[in-house]
Formats: structure tokens, sequence, C-alpha cells
């Protein structure tokens, strides 16, 4: 008896989710591996106060995205990462109001395929490609400029201090950011007039209402499944497009 075409698609969707989620095959020693792959959640987890980025990371699969590449890439990576104040501390209904691929591209935005040292950025030429970089045909990048040893990434409508490195080493970079980096497309998406001035009606926007977050508890609703579940989806592309490149 010959199985039916469609048990065969059954057991290609089961062998990639297989694929995509090695913790099937995990083994169950606690012992802390030096030499083991890099695992960008458990970094952050064990840091602390990023409970909401890793939360981003997951939902748009970016996580696994970023110890592939990790792993893959000889370029290394570098990835500013977000305390939980910066995201507490963003006005009212902003992540709300991005549609989810936004919320790709802002989490995207995060990540340069590139490892970059604190000294690097002394000598990097502006703007520095994203993960976010060439959608839509953007440019999604980073300015970054340097004081004596002091470093800021700029994104054009927020500017933030690097001060801590949260993991330094090759081929990983992951630095702490105390706002979230909101790149200045987004803002130019919403703007109604082209040809605007690149700092001008940025700020307007988020300066507006400033009050308590209502982002507590962004996975516990309705909204936060499906997002998961798109993210599945998005991140097997996000996958593919890591792979091809
Ligand atoms: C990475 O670490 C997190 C948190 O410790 C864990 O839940 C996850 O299974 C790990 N991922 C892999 C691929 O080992
Ligand atoms: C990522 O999200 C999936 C689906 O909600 C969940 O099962 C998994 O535990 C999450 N992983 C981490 C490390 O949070
Ligand atoms: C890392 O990459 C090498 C080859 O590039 C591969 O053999 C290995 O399985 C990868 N490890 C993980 C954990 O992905
Ligand atoms: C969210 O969108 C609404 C409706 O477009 C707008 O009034 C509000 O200012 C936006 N909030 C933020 C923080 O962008
Ligand atoms: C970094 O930004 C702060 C404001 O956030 C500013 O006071 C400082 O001069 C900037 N430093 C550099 C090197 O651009
Ligand atoms: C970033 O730097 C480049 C090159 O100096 C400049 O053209 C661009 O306007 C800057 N962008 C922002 C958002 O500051
Ligand atoms: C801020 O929010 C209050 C009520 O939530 C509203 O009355 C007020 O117009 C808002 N201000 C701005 C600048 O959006």
């Amino acid at each position: 008896m010959a199985a039916p075409p469609c048990s065969s698609l059954l057991l290609l969707s089961l062998t990639t989710l297989l694929l995509l989620s090695p913790t099937t095959f995990a083994q169950s020693a606690p012992a802390p591996a030096p030499a083991g792959p890099i695992n960008i959640t458990a970094i952050l987890e064990k840091a602390g106060q990023y409970t909401f980025f890793i939360r981003l990371l997951n939902q748009t699969q970016a996580d696994i995205q970023i110890d592939n590449q990790v792993n893959n890439s000889r370029d290394g990576m570098t990835v500013f990462a977000p305390t939980d104040n910066a995201f507490h501390n963003l006005p009212t209904g902003t992540l709300n109001n991005l549609s989810f691929q936004q919320q790709i591209q802002l989490v995207q935005y995060h990540i340069c395929p590139r490892y970059y040292s604190l000294d690097n950025f002394q000598t990097v030429s502006n703007p520095v490609r994203t993960q976010a970089s060439g959608q839509d045909g953007r440019v999604f990048g980073l300015n970054f400029t340097t004081q004596a040893i002091q470093v800021n990434v700029s994104t054009g409508v927020v500017e933030v201090p690097i001060y801590n490195a949260v993991r330094k080493d090759f081929p990983l970079a992951v630095y702490q950011v105390d706002k979230v980096l909101l790149p200045i497309e987004f803002s130019e998406a919403s703007a109604p007039a082209p040809g605007g001035s690149r700092s001008g009606g940025s700020r307007s926007a988020d300066s507006g209402n400033a009050t308590t977050p209502s982002t507590g508890n962004p996975a516990g609703n309705g909204a936060g499944k499906m997002s998961v579940g798109l993210g599945l989806l998005s991140g097997i592309l996000l996958l593919c497009v890591g792979l091809l490149s």
C-alpha cells in the first residue's frame, strides 16, 4: 500500500518542525558547556532585565536566527538588547501600533550581521547595516558617534550611550541599550507627505503621551498567540534567508 501524498506532506511538515526545535534532541546534562553553541536566550536570561526583548526575539523567531547565524557566519553578530525599562518607557501604544511585519523589522533593526567590539565603533563608517537593512529598499542603518571611550548609537529618532557589554567576545557581542532603537523609517512611514526633513517630524510623534505602559503582559492576550503562529512562519522564512546568504 502506497502512502497517500498528503501523509508525505505531513511527514515533511513534521520534519521541518523537528528541525526547528533543537530542544527535541537536547540532552538533559545540566553541566555548563563553555564550547557549546551560543544561545542568545540563555545569555539574556542570565543577565536578567531582558524579559521583554527575549519574548520579542522568541515571537519573531529571531532567537533561532541569531543562534544559527552566529554559528555559521565568519563575520559574527552584534545585538543591541533593550532593557525591560526601555520597553516600559516607550510611549503607550508604540508597539501595539506596529504591524507584525514592523515588529519583525524592529527586532531585526537591533541586530547587526557583523561582530563589533566597542573599539570597532571608533572607526566604523556610518550608517552601519542591520539585519533590517534593505527591507522595503530602505536603509535601516545605525549611526555611531564616539568621544574618547564614550560610544553612542543613534537611529535619528533616539540616541543612547553604550556602556555595558552583556557579552563581548567574538563571534557574538551583546550590548545593553536603555532605549528601544526605533528606526526613523517607522516615522517616515507614518508621515503623509514625502520629502520631509530627516530630523524634524519624528520627535513630536514620539514625545506625545508618555504615560504608564500598557505593555506589562504583551503576550498574555489572543493577539500574542496569533503573533507566535505568524512568528513561526516568518521564522522559517528568516531562517531560509539566513541560510541562503
Ligand atoms: C536556549 O536557552 C533557553 C533558556 O535557557 C532554553 O529554553 C532553550 O531551550 C535553549 N535553546 C537551545 C537551542 O538550546
Ligand atoms: C518560545 O515560544 C514558544 C511558543 O510560544 C514556547 O513554547 C517556548 O517555550 C518559547 N521559548 C522560550 C525560550 O521562551
Ligand atoms: C555549527 O556549524 C557547523 C558547520 O558550520 C555545524 O556542523 C554544526 O552542527 C553547527 N552547530 C549548531 C549547534 O548549529
Ligand atoms: C498609535 O496610533 C494611533 C492611531 O493612529 C495614534 O493616535 C497614536 O498616537 C499612536 N501612538 C503611538 C505611540 O504611536
Ligand atoms: C551621547 O548622547 C548623550 C545624550 O544622550 C550626549 O549628552 C552625549 O554628548 C553623546 N555623546 C557622544 C559621544 O555623542
Ligand atoms: C547617519 O550617518 C550618515 C553618514 O554620516 C548620514 O548621512 C545620515 O544622515 C545619518 N543618519 C542619521 C539617522 O543620523
Ligand atoms: C494624552 O492622553 C490623554 C488621555 O489619555 C489625552 O486627553 C491627551 O490628548 C493625550 N495627549 C497627547 C499629546 O496625545
